[in-house]
């Protein structure tokens, strides 16, 4: 399949430089440095990027309003379909069970294929088309997957998605329907990435997680964008974001960091906080040991199937981070159980475990005084509960089943 027309890069584009020995490489398929092997990251021109609030202010409501911090421009008739601008809600009776003032819901389950990848894959499908390429892929938990291929279906690319073979079923179902093919490896996601970046190169496919990860992860800094603009352009003090390989927490702690420099912000988050599901935990078992480095999970374990990366790509970067300010911080799959019940009791949203781990690993931070009950706290759930509805439905109360009259129902409603 031919693509049409090539997306040009955005003008605000000075290159991509090394996040750790600070090696300037211009914009390419590159995506770890030569010199050191550490991932590469888009620079801006801050003098010719600066956006405003009133200019923000007039344009449509997704992602692309950002578009000056972005590596695409929209003008250039990118392909889209719509992720971002998702709400952020009050949630005033799940607040105050837990005795936060005021907490809020990033509710961003209700993207377009119901994850927050939708945004990392924007930016890497139309990495693909800049570059060329028509066939585009990805290595997933399941979500990635449906956002990569209903991006490539929009832009009538190729797509190959990997993953696990335990990965939900309805995650399967959603990403081959966009006419994905969807390949099972019989093994962990450490296994599945470690092929699909073989393969990347060997079949010329664009993989908007490695070979274009460095335009995949500037898609995620809208999710502080938006926060700080529906915030009245403030930052929050605390966010909780669920972490598998760390490259959202790492995105949204640089959204903040250049809304900051850009003056959009006066301050930014002093609480940033990493969640993780305690059957693979490897950043916060670093973080717990005072750790510059991560030992991998070989095993993971736990329901939070989105979650389970055992070697985290961006795991160092998130220590480093953590080093300065923040926690990070493990939930069980009971208690990941419980943190899904919590939302969707007292807020009427249906969260797939990794927003679960972030309600119970709130919890657990405002008892141990780690969050501060009067703190401005947002949470960012990014998977929709439909997912993945198995791993609640037998922990729920048990349906009756009735005939369809009167004297049954009866018996029911009054016992
Ligand atoms: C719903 C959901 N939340 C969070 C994450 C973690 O993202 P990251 O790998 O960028 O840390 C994933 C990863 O697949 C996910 O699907
Ligand atoms: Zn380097």
């Amino acid at each position: 399949m031919q693509t049409t027309s090539l997306i040009k890069s955005s003008p605000n584009i000075k290159g991509l430089a090394c996040r750790d020995c600070g090696k300037f490489f211009e914009i390419s398929l590159n995506h770890a440095c030569d010199e050191c092997f550490g991932a590469l990251d888009v620079i801006y021109d801050f003098e010719k990027a600066k956006p405003s609030k009133d200019r923000i202010a007039l344009r449509e409501k997704n992602m692309w309003r950002y578009r000056e911090l972005l590596p695409f421009d929209p003008v250039d008739a990118i392909y889209d379909i719509q992720a971002g601008y998702t709400p952020l809600i009050k949630a005033k009776k799940l607040g105050e069970k837990l005795g936060l003032k005021e907490l809020y819901i990033k509710n961003d389950s209700v993207n377009p294929t119901f994850s927050f990848k939708d945004r990392p894959a924007a930016v890497g499908v139309n990495a693909a088309i800049h570059f060329g390429l028509d066939t585009v892929g990805c290595a997933s938990t399941g979500n990635l997957a449906s956002a990569t291929a209903a991006y490539a279906a929009r832009a009538g690319l190729n797509c190959l998605v990997f993953v696990p073979a335990n990965t939900e079923r309805t995650k399967v179902a959603q990403a081959r329907a966009y006419g994905a093919k969807l390949i099972e490896v019989d093994g962990t996601y450490d296994d599945v990435n470690r092929l699909v970046s073989q393969a990347a190169d060997l079949y010329n496919i664009g993989v908007v997680n490695v070979n274009l990860r460095p335009y995949y992860v500037e898609g995620s800094k809208t999710l502080a964008f938006e926060v700080a603009e529906q915030m009245n352009w403030e930052a929050p003090d605390a966010f909780i974001v669920p972490t598998a390989s760390g490259a959202m927490f790492n995105a949204i702690c640089r959204g903040f960091e250049e809304l900051r420099q850009l003056n959009l912000i006066n301050e930014e988050p002093s609480n940033p906080i990493v969640a993780q599901a305690e059957g693979c935990n490897p950043i916060v078992k670093a973080f717990k040991k005072n750790s510059d480095h991560i030992e991998v999970i070989e095993k993971p374990k736990t329901i939070a199937l989105s979650l389970a990366i055992g070697n985290p790509g961006d795991g160092v970067y998130v220590l480093k981070r953590l080093k300065k300010k923040g926690f990070a911080e493990d939930a069980s799959d009971d208690e990941i159980v419980e943190g899904i019940c919590l939302l969707a009791k007292y807020e009427g949203i249906f969260t797939e475990p990794a927003g679960g781990v972030v309600i119970a690993v709130l919890k657990k931070l405002v008892d141990e005084g780690k969050i501060d009950r009067s703190d401005k706290v947002v949470c960012y759930i990014t998977g929709n509960g439909l997912k993945t509805s198995e791993v609640i439905s037998d922990k729920l109360e048990s349906v009756t089943l009735i005939k369809p009259n009167l004297k049954e129902l009866e018996r029911v409603i009054n016992g």
